[in-house]
């Protein structure tokens, strides 16, 4: 905890005594690719969408000119004329790119019985399948959760689409952590059909999970426009992760995995290239005690341990 946070890397990070939780700051992949090969029990990560440029292309269409800059058939000179221009959307195939690599790390860094939870929605899920198919292998492949919810506008133009995809993917499909008596269980929907028994229990859920999103306002709410509810986080965590277990969050956010690491007795390692994401964690995890934050270039953003404070 004393160690100058210029220089610590993420290596050492996971490996100190007593330490509850990491926040790194800095873009993931170079961190990612310094951490300890099987290193980590457990992946909850939801990458932001829509990371790639705008493309712009133009169309020419050539002309015969005696004048023109260019020659072509049998000696004839010709010139471009410029026809048109077309912005285009080429954000998905920048998108894979930029997961790939990323992904690509996250399945070295999760021990034997380590699983990923890649949280997506429905335009990218389908890609992201594929993806990671390549990476962990199809029979590695465990379930794809439903995060369904019941929030904001309703097209009329076709279903409104109202659920996140979340993928999971277990390093070793023989020997994966996943312990459902963990996991709080759950109202039946008609309680008055199984006994007053079973309905005082509560049923498991099953891949599809019915939550709210992050209440608008309320104690659970940090201000981070993309946060993730701590129920939905919470429940991958109780199962798939053990005490004393280190779980990961490479595009960290608010830090909502952190909170319910901490909360449930496991150690976390978080990740996020943005200002502003860190310092909603500073002030999120100021009542916790053991977590560090680290950054990438001391000289330009220095972070203070435990202090909740960002100091440029
Ligand atoms: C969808 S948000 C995560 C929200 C989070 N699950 C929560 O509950 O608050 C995605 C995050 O990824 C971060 N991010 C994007 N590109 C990154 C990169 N290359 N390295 C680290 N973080 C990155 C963004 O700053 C953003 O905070």
């Amino acid at each position: 905890m004393t160690k100058d946070l210029a220089t610590a890397s993420p290596g050492e990070m996971q490996g100190d005594d007593g330490e509850r939780g990491v926040v790194y700051y800095g873009d993931n992949l170079p961190i990612l690719q310094e951490m300890a090969s099987r290193s980590v029990d457990l992946i909850y990560t939801d990458p932001p969408f829509n990371t790639g440029k705008k493309q712009a292309r133009t169309q020419l269409r050539t002309v015969q000119d005696p004048g023109g800059d260019r020659t072509g058939f049998m000696g004839q000179r010709y010139r471009s004329i410029k026809v048109g221009s077309q912005a285009f959307d080429d954000d998905f195939d920048d998108y894979l790119a930029f997961l790939e690599p990323r992904l690509e790390e996250a399945h070295r860094v999760l021990s034997d019985s380590g699983s990923l939870y890649l949280h997506l929605d429905y335009r990218e899920v389908h890609y992201a399948k594929v993806l990671l198919d390549g990476i962990f292998g199809r029979d590695c492949f465990l379930n794809e959760v439903i995060w369904a919810y019941d929030y904001g506008g309703r097209t009329k133009r076709k279903w409104p689409p109202k659920h996140d995809n979340i993928l999971v993917y277990v390093r070793d499909p023989e020997r994966y952590h996943f312990n459902v008596d963990d996991v709080e269980r759950i109202p039946y929907m008609a309680p008055g059909l199984v006994g007053p028994e079973k309905a005082a229990r509560g049923k498991l859920p099953t891949d599809t999970w019915w939550h709210t999103i992050v209440p608008t306002n309320g104690r659970e709410r940090t201000g981070y426009p993309t946060q993730k509810p701590l129920g939905i986080v919470r429940r991958i965590v109780q199962a798939s992760s053990r005490p004393g277990d280190t779980v990961l969050d490479f595009f960290a956010g608010s830090g909502t995995l952190g909170e319910a690491a901490y909360e449930l007795g496991r150690r976390f390692v978080l990740i996020d290239e943005n200002e502003e994401a860190v310092a909603v964690m500073a002030k999120r995890f100021a009542d916790m005690d053991a977590v560090r934050f680290a950054g990438r270039n001391a000289r330009q953003h220095r972070l203070v341990e435990n202090q909740g404070r960002v100091l440029s």
